[in-house]
């Protein structure tokens, strides 16, 4: 029986989980500049965690929930997105009033929805984002932006389109769908059934109609801007003016409106173009929410934050050659030259591994060829070959496979030369990447990278 896996999830191994960490650990590294925190919340919540929180009109919750009943008949669900599980364990665990506020969280892991799979969207994806909770100000809402474009430009992307747009508070918001009910309402015969009960649940989501039809409809609707509060116009140009300070180029798209029910004011959503000019559809939304906390039991606090898919960060630095040299790799293949030497490779491999470095040795014996194919296979940098002639002086031939330059290294220096070949430092001993005179005093080297030149010459 050949069992396939459940369409829209993949197996990620290799290189290609190697990338998933590499993402994940540059993205936890920004925004902890940024003093976020690590929360990890359950994949399973109950079911109205999501129908509450994320919000009956959404797409999502409509149509898109992994919702089955637990043995004990209670409806709980795979979450299909993080926030609201987020916020209900602020409210769970009152962090609201126990810890300082904002609270600054950061998470990653699976997201389950049940959509249609294509390039880019999948089943199961992973989300990694954040969540800012307890500070109402335009500049908190700003600099999540700055801190998703800046994330992204660690990633090595260039080539950023920032939308943003604000829907306002919850009076210009009921004031624009009321306009909306206006407008549709006569032309809700033509449109998809989807729409005809988007109508009556939230008009709002019209405006995310895929089908395109229904968008020709919408292109004539009313737009959002000329619905929002004053405070609401000041509140968004306030962000703006902040994002446009730090030089991030922006697009106001008034048709977006993000398709899940909390947001309110700013949202916003970035895409990257594919050198190969495919489209994984944005690589990040987010945006500000009023009422999330306290429609799931908690205190009025307000939240902004956004989740980055990262199977589409992913397939985009591919395809952009950000990922090139990351690669899956093993320091060391050991080798032992015949059957007697297997133990003591083994044991020299032990030694290996215990300076900090990853190592392989056969558990049989094997031809010199065949190891060596291994080890290209295992994308080995350096190759121990262990003789008896070798083991008797105490020694060991090492070879560098990329450059195949191969010496003799007494096993008491094994440690030094390992550490040079497979950890090389600078001129000036750092580690970054300068030839050592340079004149940063011990800051901001002119190679990017922090530097103890100076400490060093002192
Ligand atoms: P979202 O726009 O639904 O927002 O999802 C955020 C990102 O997750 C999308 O931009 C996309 O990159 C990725 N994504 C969504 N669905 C899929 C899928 N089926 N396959 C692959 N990737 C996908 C949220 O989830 C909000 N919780 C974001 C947020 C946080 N807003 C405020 N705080």
């Amino acid at each position: 029986m050949a069992i396939a896996p459940v369409k829209g999830t993949k197996d990620i191994y290799k290189d290609e989980a190697l990338y998933h960490r590499y993402v994940s650990s540059f993205l936890r590294s920004t925004v902890e500049l940024y003093g976020f925190k690590e929360i990890e919340t359950p994949v399973l919540e109950h079911t109205e965690v999501f129908t509450h929180g994320t919000g009956e009109s959404s797409d999502v919750v409509r149509k898109e929930m992994y919702t089955f009943e637990d043995k004990g008949s209670r409806s709980v669900t795979m979450r299909p997105e993080f926030t609201a599980g987020i916020v209900r364990s602020i409210v769970s665990n009152k962090w609201y009033a126990t810890e300082d506020l904002p609270l600054k969280m950061y998470y990653h892991g699976p997201a389950f929805r049940y959509e249609r799979p294509q390039l880019g969207r999948y089943r199961q994806f992973h989300q990694f984002g954040v969540e800012e909770i307890g500070l109402d100000s335009a500049r908190a809402d700003a600099e999540i932006v700055i801190m998703a474009i800046h994330s992204l430009s660690v990633l090595g992307f260039k080539n950023v389109k920032l939308k943003i747009n604000s829907i306002g508070d919850a009076e210009s918001r009921n004031n624009y769908k009321k306009a909306l009910v206006e407008y549709f309402s006569s032309r809700i015969d033509e449109m998809c059934p989807d729409c005809k009960e988007r109508l009556e649940l939230n008009p709002l989501r019209i405006l995310d109609c895929k089908v395109p039809a229904d968008q020709e409809i919408a292109k004539g609707a009313p737009s959002m801007k000329d619905y929002l509060s004053e405070a609401s116009e000041k509140r968004f140009y306030e962000t703006l003016s902040i994002i446009n300070d730090f030089g991030i180029e922006y697009e106001v798209d008034d048709g977006l409106v993000r398709g899940l029910d909390y947001y309110s004011e700013m949202v916003f959503e970035i895409h990257i173009l594919s050198e190969e000019g495919k489209d994984y559809g944005a690589v990040c939304g987010g945006g500000h929410y009023g009422g999330l906390v306290k429609l799931l039991g908690g205190p009025d606090l307000p939240g902004v934050g956004y989740a980055m898919g990262v199977e589409r960060v992913v397939s985009l630095m591919q395809d952009n050659h950000l990922l090139d040299d990351v690669k899956e790799t093993t320091d060391v293949y050991v080798m032992p030259i015949g059957q007697d030497m297997l133990d003591d490779a083994f044991t020299l491999t032990m030694n290996v591994r215990s300076l900090g470095y990853s190592a392989e040795t056969p558990m049989a014996n094997m031809k010199m060829g065949a190891m060596f194919k291994k080890a290209e296979k295992r994308g080995c940098k350096i190759a121990l070959i262990l003789g008896e002639e070798e083991l008797n002086s105490g020694v060991v031939q090492m070879k560098n496979l990329e450059t195949q330059v191969q010496k003799t290294v007494a096993l008491d220096d094994l440690e030094d030369v390992l550490n040079e070949e497979l950890n090389p430092s600078s001129g000036c001993g750092c580690g970054c990447s300068c030839d050592g005179d340079c004149d940063c005093e011990g800051g901001e080297c002119e190679c990017g990278g922090k530097c103890c030149c100076s400490e060093e010459k002192n």
